[in-house]
């Protein structure tokens, strides 16, 4: 069977295309995705992903990879600044967890600075726009392989 990685992405993040594309680019949620399992599967891992403009939905997810998946990577959108219901929940996932942004909230407004999030992954990738993904993929395969 192979490991598979959990791929999260928040809300609003199904509107990237047409949503401030100054900001996050013009490529769809889709075509992220796309390019991210392409990598992930060249690297060996299957992906499933959810997106969910609900909080709750992305918390189940999180709950339910502790069966099924190595890694996740999540994209929390705005909860990435408010939810401490999601940074507890990714601190009983016992894998790889890997934080991504599109765009680099610490260059932004002051409420973008704080993430709940980063204290309980691995690490946070973000400001590289479609390739903070490639490199997510990367960096979840370095951590679980160790090279
Ligand atoms: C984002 C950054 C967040 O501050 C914002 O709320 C998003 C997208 C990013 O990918 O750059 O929805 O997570």
């Amino acid at each position: 069977m192979t490991d598979e990685i959990l791929l999260l992405s928040g809300p609003n993040l199904d509107q990237l295309g047409t949503r401030s594309p100054e900001i996050y680019g013009s490529q769809t949620l889709q075509e992220h995705v796309a390019r991210f399992t392409h990598l992930a599967n060249d690297g060996g891992f299957s992906v499933r992903h959810l997106q969910s403009n609900f909080e709750g939905d992305l918390i189940e997810a999180v709950h339910g990879a502790r069966d099924s998946s190595v890694a996740i990577v999540i994209n929390a959108g705005a909860l990435t600044h408010s939810s401490w219901a999601l940074c507890d929940a990714l601190a009983s996932f016992p894998g790889v967890k890997v934080e991504v942004h599109l765009s680099n909230p610490a260059a932004r407004e002051p409420f973008r600075h704080v993430s709940t999030l980063a204290g309980v992954v691995n690490g946070t990738i973000a400001g590289f726009g479609a390739q903070s993904y490639d490199l997510a993929v990367e960096a979840v395969r370095r951590l679980l392989t160790s090279s």
